[in-house]
């Protein structure tokens, strides 16, 4: 192991504090989602939900080696501007590029850092980045020698079993034993399952064993019950993310922390929620289809939250006005909750 003590040096302190702002035994994070949960959607779910610990914001890409173009920040800055802890992500093979984005962030404020080893999408992993990264541990571990002696921020990665087999973490996992990761963040899915088929908790188990860093499970929690069932496979996980999960259940944090609240409250809440991201798309985003563009993928999932989701979704994704949108919005959040059981049938459908 290299430089296990280099971790523990400084940031982790910070970061400890940053990301716990209360004690609790588990740490739930909020996965990212690359066109939905900027930070709007961020800052939104913070206010009117919370729960969460700390929320990875969706990948940024092709900063180049100069001076990055503001337009990339444009998510994580202000610092101050976030209602809740962030950690910004990057996709790269070129270490140059996360060494600058690092040590930009860390002087904007950021302490920690996400390597994004999972992205399935053909155009990014052809490129052998995101999960195109995994069958060449070498490369990995040259990119990792590079960044560890420049950066001063803690770096993590969020990776999958492998690109097209779930073996080929195993060689990756040992590769990043030997260097100072602040923590591994697995979805036990290979990139070619993209988001299809099952997460395999069984090879998140194994990886458990192969693994020095601490570990955060990633995959298919869909509801409470779900959770509370791989959190009985692995007694001793204390760091979770969400993922679609939450984006079909805002309260998914909140409950998972057992704060279940009355239907009437759940819908005040949820409407409140629903304005802010509405409102940043009428005022932030320009033109009318594009902002109704964003609404349509967070009702992609929101839906499922609703009984009557899928004729609920179905006519919103028929609205190409703010009106008919409105009128579609409305109708639908007057709607009945889902049960856990419709949740999880609601999340089986997805397709992406
Ligand atoms: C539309 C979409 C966008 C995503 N964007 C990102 C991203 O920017 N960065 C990332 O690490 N993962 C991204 N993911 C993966 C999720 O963060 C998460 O790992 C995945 O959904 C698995 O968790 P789940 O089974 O709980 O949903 C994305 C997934 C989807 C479906």
């Amino acid at each position: 192991m290299v430089a296990r003590a280099s971790i523990t040096r400084q940031p982790l302190v910070f970061l400890f504090r940053h990301e716990r702002s209360k004690m609790t035994a588990v740490s739930l994070y909020m996965a990212p989602f690359r066109g939905i949960t900027h930070k709007a959607y961020r800052n939104a779910h913070a206010r009117h939900m919370g729960h969460v610990d700390a929320y990875y914001a969706p990948f940024v890409s092709g900063l180049g080696q100069g001076k990055i173009h503001p337009g990339k920040m444009i998510d994580l800055i202000p610092f101050t501007g976030n209602q809740a802890p962030v950690i910004p992500q990057i996709i790269s093979n070129d270490p140059g590029e996360i060494i600058l984005f690092g040590n930009v962030l860390y002087e904007k404020g950021y302490r920690h850092l996400n390597w994004n080893l999972g992205c399935p999408f053909e155009r990014i992993a052809n490129k052998k980045r995101g999960c195109g990264l995994l069958p060449y541990p070498n490369e990995i571990d040259r990119i990792l020698n590079r960044v560890f002696s420049k950066v001063k921020i803690a770096l993590s990665v969020k990776t999958r079993l492998g690109y097209d087999r779930p073996d080929q973490i195993n060689p990756v996992l040992e590769v990043f034993n030997r260097h100072p990761l602040y923590k591994i963040i697995l979805h036990p899915r290979t990139g070619r399952q993209r988001y299809g088929g099952k997460a395999d908790p069984g090879k998140y188990a194994e990886c458990l064993h192969l693994s020095s860093h601490p570990m955060v499970y990633n995959g298919d929690i869909y509801n409470h019950s779900q959770y509370k069932a791989l959190q009985a496979m692995f007694p001793g996980q204390t760091e979770w993310m969400l993922g679609r999960g939450a984006l079909i259940n805002p309260f998914l944090a909140m409950e998972i922390h057992n704060v279940f609240l009355p239907d009437d409250q759940k819908r005040t809440r949820l409407d409140a929620f629903h304005n802010d991201l509405w409102e940043f798309a009428m005022t932030r985003i320009s033109g009318e289809k594009k902002q109704i563009g964003w609404m349509k993928a967070v009702w992609h999932y929101l839906s499922g939250i609703f009984s009557a989701g899928k004729e609920a979704f179905e006519a919103i994704k028929r609205s190409h006005t703010s009106k008919a949108f409105e009128k579609a919005a409305h109708k639908a959040m007057q709607g009945d909750f889902a049960g856990e059981d419709q949740i999880r049938i609601h999340f089986l459908s997805l397709t992406r």
